[in-house]
């Protein structure tokens, strides 16, 4: 093997590494790289699919979408670009995408350096609304995907404060979504996956409550005193309800909340909106028709001198990236 071969296969699997790093749903971390010839080959990893929550396998595929942004933020840091195709061979549908070092670019750690500050943030967050110019940069960084940024207006937020409620309602009525959150919430720690009360936060009065998660233990973040009265609550929406555009949504999702922690913000995503049907027909409906909600998010500021959220686990290289057969 020539030296320049090697250095080009060390190069993607470093990438593979750093998207471990990436956000997804319950941390399930449902992909798998596996290395071959020079490139590496991102497969989704049905064996986490959430049946009750995510049974067309959408969060599935865009958590594996984050997983996809996060390798080229990782390979731009190295100065190349990312050469990917886009696989929809129906032979092999859980096989995400091909990525290679593509040609040398200006290295740009900007984002890189983000994968490990990002977190999910559920507590509420100041009154300073995050400015005009930064949500430009957000849109920009979601239509660079395909993908298209809603800002719900202030006279929509009571009615998407209700979706989502509503969302939740329906959701813990179901045994299926139940069985989903109780296995993902009660995971062995070698498995190094899952929800844990680490990152929960203690109930408070806010507009929108994050998702409850049931779990046994007390949250263990103090939900501090900000208001949730700057936060901006945004939809991602895709062009088409294909598995591509649910990927598109999930490099989006990585790429917006990367941007949005370079410039100081903080978020978590809310997803019960599009997990359950009437309540997606209805977000649609809310936002003029125009597009199909795929996730949606609040942004905002932190609380002055707030304790950042811990890092949450994950699992190894050595769970996550194979050789084929592997
Ligand atoms: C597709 C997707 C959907 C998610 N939905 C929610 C949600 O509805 N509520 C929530 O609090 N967190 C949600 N999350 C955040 C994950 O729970 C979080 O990424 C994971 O637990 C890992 O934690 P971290 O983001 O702090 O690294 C979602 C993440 C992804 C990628």
């Amino acid at each position: 093997m020539t030296q320049h071969l090697r250095a080009e296969i060390d190069q993607v699997a470093e990438a593979s590494i750093a998207a471990l790093r990436a956000p997804s749903i319950l941390n399930t971390q449902p992909w798998r790289w596996r290395l071959a010839g020079n490139h590496a080959e991102l497969w989704a990893d049905r064996s986490r699919q959430l049946d009750g929550l995510d049974p067309d396998g959408r969060l599935l595929l865009l958590s594996c979408g984050t997983a996809l942004h996060h390798a080229t933020v990782a390979l731009l840091a190295a100065g190349f670009d990312a050469d990917i195709a886009r696989l929809t061979d129906p032979a092999r549908p859980d096989l995400v995408a091909r990525v290679r070092q593509g040609n040398r670019c200006t290295a740009d750690d900007l984002l890189y350096r983000a994968i490990y500050q990002r977190r999910t943030d559920r507590r509420p967050f100041g009154d300073e609304r995050p400015v005009d110019a930064v949500l430009d940069e957000l849109r920009a960084a979601a239509e660079r995907h395909g993908v298209h940024l809603h800002v719900v207006r202030a006279d929509q937020v009571t009615a998407f404060a209700s979706a989502v409620a509503h969302a939740g309602d329906v959701e813990h009525a179901d045994p299926r979504f139940r069985e989903d959150l109780l296995a993902w919430t009660t995971r062995a720690r070698e498995d190094r996956d899952g929800v844990s009360a680490r990152s929960t936060v203690t109930p408070t009065h806010r507009t929108i409550a994050p998702r409850d998660f049931d779990l046994a233990r007390p949250a263990a973040l103090d939900a501090g005193t900000g208001t949730d009265r700057g936060t901006v609550y945004v939809v991602f929406t895709v062009d088409a309800e294909e598995p591509a555009n649910w990927v598109a949504a999930g490099e989006a999702l990585s790429d917006v909340w990367l941007t949005l922690t370079v410039r100081g913000l903080a978020a978590s995503p809310i997803s019960e909106v599009v997990e359950v049907l009437p309540v997606r027909v209805a977000l649609r409906r809310l936002l003029g028709g125009v597009g199909h909600p795929a996730i949606a998010m609040r942004i905002g500021t932190p609380v002055d001198g707030i304790e950042p959220v811990p890092a949450t686990i994950r699992r190894s290289g050595t769970d996550t990236v194979g050789s084929p057969g592997q």
